[in-house]
């Protein structure tokens, strides 16, 4: 997530043959239905698994980490549906990206992956142990340990100098947004903490968490009304204060919160937490409290690549937070609903499985890309959750095989500041802009 750049994508013409279809959200089936349909229609934008392709990686322009999100979309898709399509490409793409410390910190990215880029990778593992998706072969890494190096390398760039503590945004000094902090790489470290503690009955990790949101509290990212921003400069986190506010910052909180009660044994605490982020997300988040949408770009159509999937990742989290708070499943369920609704009338279900980007339309808007496809196959697939099994846990049927002392050696410490020897000299994050800008353009031409 290093540049934020226009969609490229956006005005392909496929109105003319768009063939919406109709989701019934009363029904497993009707759900399973369009969960299938955007499964695939997230699937024709991948080319990884293709000869001299990168696995684990989408086509120019899409960042780096989309490509986690989608392997953490279909994984969660595989649990709700059953449907092992994506298994093989899912698990190739999982251990490609791993890098040579298996931490999801491969030197290619180097130029581009902050601690939310690593973080959701780290998510991506972290359901797969939860969702007892297939193991890797047992001589190599696990999809537990992956997790735990993710969030083992985060704990140690935590920053005490600045702001009072919190990750920075960039894990490395060379790029663009070192010197700010997030709530979404907070949110994620946050949300990490909850679920390594709630699967591996670790409090360590539980008391990360609790540093993390309080942390984010003390900053008022996370306001006492439970709005949340996006993030300040150091090393005060004062100047600099960004107000605005994603769908996907409330989510990461909201899931985060979520485990934590389940970890507390259904701690009152962590529940009034996660009724105030929930009602937070339903009012500021689903338009006329019922299709959900993205406030800060959407209206205005100026969405880029990313932040066009950032409502997935909000209703991902909704649908865990009824798996595991089931008092809250009704209200949760009324409103993925109708969104899953919403979006089964912006996409074209019968050449091609193309959604668009604004639900609250009715209709296809014209605006497609991985990130739509992403935001489409998780919203019609969050209500799915309410038919499947919570995530389990190393005490419930999971599976999968930690290392507690993952990710904390070399590369992932927070000792490295400096651009690796191959890269540096070579490109500034200010080159790597201006690179970007053009090559955008270029496509944008051709
Ligand atoms: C890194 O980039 C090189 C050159 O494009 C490619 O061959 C390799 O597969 C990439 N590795 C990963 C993990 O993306
Ligand atoms: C989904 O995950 C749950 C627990 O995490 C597990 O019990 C269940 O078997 C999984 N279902 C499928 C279809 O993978
Ligand atoms: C978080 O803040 C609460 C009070 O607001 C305090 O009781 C708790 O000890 C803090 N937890 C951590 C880990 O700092
Ligand atoms: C939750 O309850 C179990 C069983 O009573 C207990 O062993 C555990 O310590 C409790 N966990 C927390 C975080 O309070
Ligand atoms: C709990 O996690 C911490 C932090 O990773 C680790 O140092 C500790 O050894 C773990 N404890 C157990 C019992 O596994």
């Amino acid at each position: 997530m290093l540049v934020p750049h226009v969609s490229l994508v956006y005005s392909l013409t496929l109105l003319s043959y768009c063939h919406s279809f109709t989701v019934d959200p009363t029904s497993q089936a009707s759900l399973k239905s369009g969960a299938t349909t955007n499964a695939a229609g997230l699937r024709v934008f991948y080319h990884g698994d293709e000869p001299g392709q990168i696995p684990g990686n989408f086509p120019y322009p899409t960042y780096w980490w989309q490509a986690g999100a989608a392997m953490n979309a279909w994984i969660d898709y595989r649990n709700y549906t059953g449907d092992s399509t994506y298994d093989a490409i899912v698990t190739q793409a999982m251990l490609f990206q791993v890098g040579p410390n298996n931490d999801y910190l491969p030197p290619n990215q180097t130029l581009a992956e902050g601690n939310d880029d690593q973080g959701f990778w780290g998510l991506a593992a972290m359901s797969a142990a939860e969702r007892n998706f297939p193991n890797p072969p047992s001589t190599g890494v696990q999809w537990l340990a992956l997790a735990q190096a993710v969030f083992n390398g985060q704990a140690t760039r935590w920053d005490d100098a600045n702001c009072g503590g919190g990750l920075r945004w960039q894990i490395f000094a060379f790029n663009n947004g070192y010197g700010y902090k997030n709530s979404i790489s907070n949110g994620i470290f946050f949300q990490l903490g909850a679920r390594l503690a709630q699967y591996t009955g670790n409090d360590t990790y539980a008391q990360w968490a609790e540093k993390a949101y309080n942390w984010t509290t003390s900053v008022k990212f996370l306001t006492s009304t439970y709005i949340i921003y996006d993030g300040a400069d150091v090393p005060d986190c004062i100047t600099g204060f960004d107000r605005i506010q994603w769908t996907y910052n409330t989510g990461m909180y909201l899931g985060g919160a979520a485990f934590m009660y389940t970890y507390q044994n259904q701690s009152s605490i962590w529940l009034s937490r996660v009724e105030a982020l929930l009602d937070s997300s339903i009012s500021l988040f689903f338009s006329s409290g019922t299709i959900v949408y993205e406030p800060a770009c959407e209206p205005e159509q100026t969405c880029n690549d990313d932040q066009t999937s950032f409502k997935g990742y909000l209703a991902r989290n909704m649908g865990y937070t009824a798996q595991l708070i089931p008092s809250l499943a009704d209200k949760i369920f009324n409103v993925l609903g109708s969104s899953a609704v919403a979006v089964g009338k912006c996409c074209n279900g019968g050449t091609g499985t193309v959604c668009g980007n604004d639900y609250t339309k009715g209709t296809f808007d014209g605006h497609t890309g991985v990130g739509e496809a992403i935001a489409a196959l998780e919203v019609i697939q969050a209500p799915l959750a309410k038919y499947a099994s919570s995530p389990s846990s190393a005490r419930t049927g999971g599976t999968s095989t930690g290392d507690v002392n993952a990710g904390t050696t070399s590369s992932s410490g927070h000792t490295l500041t400096e651009p690796p020897p191959t890269t540096a000299g070579k490109f500034s994050a200010v080159f790597v802009t201006i690179l970007v800008s053009l090559s955008t353009f270029g496509t944008y031409l051709a």
